[in-house]
């Protein structure tokens, strides 16, 4: 018996890093997992056919979560080969374009906010209707950042985007209440996926970082993936509306120096 036993989960950006240990964890709880895939066919079909060769369910369909028209084909596509999804968890992310907002263009704006922001809008507004129409319960996880509160130099766009994306997580968690959707967010602090590949690849890089964190390393994407399958399980059943904070402690010492 596993804790998902029955669910069909939906998870973007499941070709990599988070996304991908998420989508594995929550096979292993039983879920049946559609992973959207963006970039790298071939990484989701390796994701997928893991899940299968352990006896789960799992298939993978493209998806620029920045794209309406698209986002509501995935769902459909979804929803026709495994059943209507009642688990979103949104990880598809671009990381922070490292630009001052003095010297940023609009288009690099727009591309960064329209991914890790309106994506989840996105996806959580169709799966929220497919939900809405049978009245079945279900549970949203946002990967946020610890960026949405510590701003970084350089990280406007991504800093504004994971805000909007707290923000967009309580509102939904009002709105959805009533209908026994449950919608919370994770932030987590330095993992060690593609998206930290300056870290993952260079020794130096990484024992620099590591010293801001009080727990002496960096977090791994399983980490992250275990919060998300307590988070869409019965055991988190009365919890919405939180941003709950992976980080090793990073984030507690803000005023060094002071
Ligand atoms: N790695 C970290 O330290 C860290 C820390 C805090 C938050 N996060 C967040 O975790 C999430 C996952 O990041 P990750 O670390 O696994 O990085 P990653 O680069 O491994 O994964 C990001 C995924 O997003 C997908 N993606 C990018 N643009 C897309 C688009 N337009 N449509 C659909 N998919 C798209 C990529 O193809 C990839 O699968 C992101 O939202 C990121 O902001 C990561």
């Amino acid at each position: 018996m596993g804790l998902l036993d029955g669910r069909v989960a939906l998870v973007t950006g499941g070709e990599s890093g988070i996304g991908a240990a998420t989508a594995r964890a929550l096979a292993a709880e039983g879920a049946a997992v559609a992973l959207t895939f963006y970039a790298d066919a071939v990484a989701a079909g390796a994701v997928r056919d893991a899940i299968i060769d352990k006896g789960g369910r799992a298939m993978v369909v493209h998806a620029d979560v920045g794209d309406e028209a698209l986002v509501e084909q995935a769902f459909a596509t979804v929803t026709a080969e495994l059943g209507l999804p009642d688990i979103l968890i949104n990880s598809a992310g671009l990381n922070m374009s490292g630009v001052t907002v003095a010297d940023t263009e609009l288009a690099q704006w727009e591309r960064l906010i329209r991914t890790d922001l309106t994506g989840a809008f996105l996806t959580s507004r169709a799966f929220v209707r497919g939900l809405r129409d049978t009245r079945k319960p279900g549970r949203i996880v946002n990967i946020s950042s610890i960026h949405s509160v510590a701003v970084r130099y350089g990280g406007a766009d991504y800093c504004a985007a994971k805000a909007g994306l707290d923000s967009l997580t309580r509102t939904m968690a009002v709105e959805c209440g009533p209908m026994k959707i449950g919608v919370n967010a994770i932030a987590p602090g330095m993992i060690l996926t593609p998206m930290n590949r300056e870290a993952v690849a260079d020794p130096q890089i990484l024992a620099a970082a590591r010293e801001h964190i009080p727990w002496g390393r960096a977090g791994r994407a399983e980490e992250v993936a275990s919060l998300a399958v307590f988070l869409c399980s019965g055991k988190a059943d009365y919890m919405t509306g939180a941003v709950l904070t992976i980080d090793g402690g990073l984030t507690l010492e803000q005023a060094l120096g002071a």
